[in-house]
């Protein structure tokens, strides 16, 4: 059986390719969705890959992770820069996880520029468009290999 990874996204990213594309990109949530499970298969993991614009979906989506995948990778989007709830959901699950943003939010306004994910995360990637879910993919595999090897 594929070990899992929880891959969360927060709200209005279902609107992508059609939401801000000078930011985002033209590429659709499903588009990004393919490209993430072909590259988790690619190390013998499975995606399950979510999207909700709610905040406690999106911590019962981490709690309920937390007996059943082996990581999560989450880009929480706006809730990224408010949500303890997600923050200690993400503590609380035990997991590795990885941080992960389309849009580089350094370069942007200052409220993005803080984010209580990044306390729980082992990484954050961002600014590298759609390919960043596959950055993020690979690194989640090296995170489990190398658990795996201890
Ligand atoms: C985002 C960046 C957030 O600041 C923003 O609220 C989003 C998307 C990104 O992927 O670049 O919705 O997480």
């Amino acid at each position: 059986m594929s070990r899992t990874v929880v891959v969360l996204n927060g709200p209005n990213l279902n609107l992508l390719g059609q939401r801000e594309p000078e930011i985002y990109g033209h590429g659709s949530l499903d588009d990004l969705k393919a490209a993430t499970v072909v590259r988790a298969k690619t190390h013998g993991l499975a995606a399950d890959f979510r999207q909700s614009n709610d905040e406690g979906e999106l911590v019962s989506a981490i709690q309920a992770a937390r007996g059943s995948a082996v990581g999560i990778i989450i880009n929480a989007a706006a809730y990224t820069h408010t949500s303890v709830a997600i923050l200690d959901a993400l503590l609380a699950s035990d997991l590795p996880v990885i941080e992960v943003h389309l849009s580089n939010i350094y370069k942007r306004e200052e409220f993005r520029h803080h984010s209580y994910v990044s306390r729980a995360a082992t990484g954050v990637i961002c600014g590298f468009g759609a390919h960043g879910y596959e950055l993020a993919m690979d690194a989640m595999a090296q995170i489990l290999d190398s658990r795996k090897a201890k």
